[in-house]
């Protein structure tokens, strides 16, 4: 068995001369979303969750509104936090069906449903009067896709139907005097379960501005170890973040027949559509 040593020290140059000389780039998936590593690795950071302040469960629960449908529910962080201290009906989609064990033992009151599919392929056949993106889920949703995935929102909606969804602030137009702010070349995490553990590495590939904000390519390299740091499994992930700007976003809102209105805290934007 090969020993692990935490290694930020390798370079995503060498990761990738490493995998080519391999001859197989395919080696890098791109599908981290659908993998166990990611239900277990989110899973696991669970309690460091707990603490987030998320602007828009505050904005919800000041609302009158009786069905709601959550994108990229996880195991179900959100939907607990909204439905113990409302009584509605709440839908989570989870593309990832490897947090249902999770989201079973999360949800021992049956107070929420998660649904576990692509938001992309199947309709549920149900309207609601508010569709919930959450900050933290937003930037999984690459720039190109957005004008489907509003189309997609609207479908869902009811007549009067809200869509609610919240960005991180950017604290400015990103051009290239700035553009440093968004690098964020390695960072690690070893995340410990009585099991065993997930060492992550994340490195910046690249970083490009781009004419709606700019657009960050990372590997991230999961290796699952045993408690004596024994590599039992190892893989590869290409992760993109997009930074889309204010007006972008409000050009996507626009385009898409939707009207806008817009709440500032001092690190959020939440986003109130409505047809
Ligand atoms: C960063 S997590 C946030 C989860 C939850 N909002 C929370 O705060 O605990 C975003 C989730 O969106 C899911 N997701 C990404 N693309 C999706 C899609 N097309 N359909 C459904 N879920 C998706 C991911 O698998 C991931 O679990």
């Amino acid at each position: 068995m090969i020993k692990y040593r935490p290694t930020l020290i390798f370079k995503v140059e060498k990761i990738i001369s490493d995998i080519l000389s391999d001859g197989d780039i395919t080696n890098i998936r791109s599908d981290l979303h659908r993998s166990k590593l990611w239900a277990d690795s989110f899973w696991r950071r669970k309690n460091y969750h707990s603490r987030r302040i998320d602007p828009e469960i505050e904005l919800l629960r000041s609302m009158k509104f009786d069905t709601i449908l959550e994108i990229g529910a996880a195991y179900g962080r959100i939907a607990n936090k909204i439905t113990e201290k409302m009584n509605i009906n709440y839908t989570g989609i989870e593309i990832c069906d490897y947090f249902k064990p999770y989201y079973n033992e999360y949800n021992k009151e049956g107070k929420f449903e998660i649904i576990f599919t692509d938001f992309f392929d199947k309709m549920i056949d149900k309207t609601f009067d508010i569709v919930l993106l959450p900050m933290n889920t937003f930037p999984t949703f690459t720039y190109s896709s957005i004008s489907m995935l509003l189309d997609k929102v609207k479908k869902y909606l009811n007549d009067d139907g809200k869509f609610i969804f919240s960005t991180y602030k950017l604290h400015e137009d990103i051009n290239s005097d700035n553009i440093n702010r968004y690098k964020r070349r390695i960072a690690g995490e070893l995340l410990i379960d009585i099991k065993d553990r997930i060492a992550l590495e994340s490195h910046q590939y690249s970083l490009e501005i781009t004419e709606y904000g700019a657009s960050s390519k990372s590997i991230q390299m999961y290796h699952r170890l045993d408690n004596k740091y024994n590599i039992l499994e190892k893989e590869l992930f290409w992760t993109y973040i997009e930074y889309i700007t204010h007006d972008s976003l409000l050009e996507l809102l626009i385009n898409s027949d939707l009207k806008v209105e817009v709440n500032e805290t001092s690190h959020s934007m939440v986003y109130i559509a409505t047809q």
